[in-house]
């Protein structure tokens, strides 16, 4: 049997990142990192952008050069998955049979694309957009002549993806079951914008529209919706969320019911046993101590790091500050802060002009920002935040004034 002093789970941004952070901060006890994907640490926001589009080569987008993991005597284990965890003898159970023992462990495992659960949702042709295997079999249907194309979810996956396939030359639908896209993380002001912006790019964008089943023998034909309209397609792209990826640890005794529960360093309820990104509830700061689990880059990011404090004996809270990202055709997204419970938007600039801003308030202080073409707000709008600043609402909308003026 094999020990390492650090199993990490997942070869995510969280997973990759934390074995890069024990490294950086001089830890020099063993680590493996275990991961289901067959390929070494890929950035994952690219798969619904350019590397969809063809823009970025696998290569461009791998978290570090292959080599670089054996470098930093990182063990990797790819395309294995751990099946069990025994948090009393400190061990996992790997598919393929072995058995590792671990000092510390972290589960960094992220989340499975949630698949739809009608009839059809299993055909051929009907793809998710969330490790490379799933982008690059949608690529090769796009090479083979596939052109027509339901997006189901109008989120975040769902929209660049419509974007990518729309550069590709093919034909949209985005199918979205809310009122409008972008209902779960974003104000009305946003998805108007978004839904007008990929209208006129030629995407037929439906909101209150329900999946009632998708037809076809072995491959996808048709999206048919529950008011009986049929939507003839070559094929389906599913972007309705993530669930947390935390079976196997629960079935270890690990504590949590949206994901795993952690502490401020991100430590579950079993010893040595941490959980970081995506599948991590936790109580954010940023969030008035609101506990949520965070879908970002920054998120695992941040939390990895923290992780590897705390086993380097220098353990500190996670406070970093949320940001996020979305590329949409030449639409660049930036979001400061957490916009959940805000009770007033305040509209800065022009949407016509595809650039402007929305600011989140709750109780007069400034919560968040959505900032559309506008690099300077997001900077400075995210100090505000940082500083966490009650600011009048009509100085907030007006766009003369820098918002760094009003710190
Ligand atoms: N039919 C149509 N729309 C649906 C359905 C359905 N059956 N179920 C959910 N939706 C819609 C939701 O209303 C929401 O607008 O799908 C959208 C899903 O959005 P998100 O939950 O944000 O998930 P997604 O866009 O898939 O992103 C998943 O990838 O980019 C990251 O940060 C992002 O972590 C997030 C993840």
């Amino acid at each position: 049997m094999n020990r390492f002093d650090v199993v990490i789970v997942g070869t995510g941004h969280g997973g990759a990142q934390a074995a890069i952070a024990l490294r950086q901060q001089g830890f020099a006890g063993s680590i493996a990192m275990i991961g289901r994907d067959a390929n070494p640490p890929y950035e994952r926001p690219p798969l619904s952008k350019d590397y969809l589009s063809g823009d970025k080569p696998f290569e461009r987008i791998m978290i570090r050069p292959e080599a670089f993991w054996a470098e930093r005597a990182v063990e990797l284990r790819l395309g294995t998955s751990v099946t069990r965890v025994d948090p009393e003898m400190k061990l996992v159970e790997l598919s393929g049979g072995d058995t590792i023992e671990y000092g510390h462990l972290i589960w960094a495992t992220g989340g499975d694309a949630r698949r739809l659960s009608c009839p059809g949702g299993h055909l051929a042709g009907v793809h998710t957009v969330r490790d490379r295997r799933d982008v690059d079999t949608l690529m090769a249907e796009i090479e083979g002549g596939a052109r027509r194309f339901v997006v189901v979810g109008g989120g975040y996956i769902g929209l660049e993806a419509a974007a990518a396939l729309t550069k590709l030359g093919c034909e949209v639908v985005v199918v979205e079951a809310q009122e409008r896209v972008l209902n779960r993380v974003a104000g009305p002001e946003l998805s108007a914008f978004y839904e007008a912006e990929h209208r006129a790019h030629g995407v037929d964008v439906r909101t209150g529209a329900a999946v009632d089943r998708l037809a076809g023998e072995d491959r996808v034909t048709a999206v048919v919706l529950e008011d009986g309209e049929e939507l003839p397609c070559d094929g389906v792209i599913v972007g309705i969320g993530i669930v947390p990826s935390v079976g196997t640890l629960m079935a270890a005794g690990a504590a949590g019911s949206n994901g795993l529960d952690v502490t401020d360093i991100c430590r579950t309820n079993l010893d040595d046993v941490y959980a970081i990104g995506d599948c991590a509830a936790h109580a954010n700061i940023w969030a008035d101590g609101a506990v949520i689990r965070l879908e970002s880059v920054q998120n695992a990011h941040d939390m990895a790091t923290t992780v590897a404090r705390a086993i380097c004996g220098d353990p500190q809270p996670y406070e970093a500050f949320p940001w996020f990202w979305s590329n949409q055709y030449d639409l660049k997204l930036q979001t400061a802060g957490i916009s959940t419970g805000h009770d007033a938007t305040v509209l800065r600039g022009e949407p016509e002009s595809r650039s402007f801003s929305v600011l989140y308030l709750k109780d007069g202080r400034l919560i968040a920002i959505d900032a559309v073409n506008r690099t300077k707000d997001y900077v400075q709008g995210r100090k505000l935040i940082e500083a966490r600043a009650t600011v009048a609402p009509e100085l907030l909308a007006d766009a003369e004034v820098p918002l760094k003026d009003l710190l």
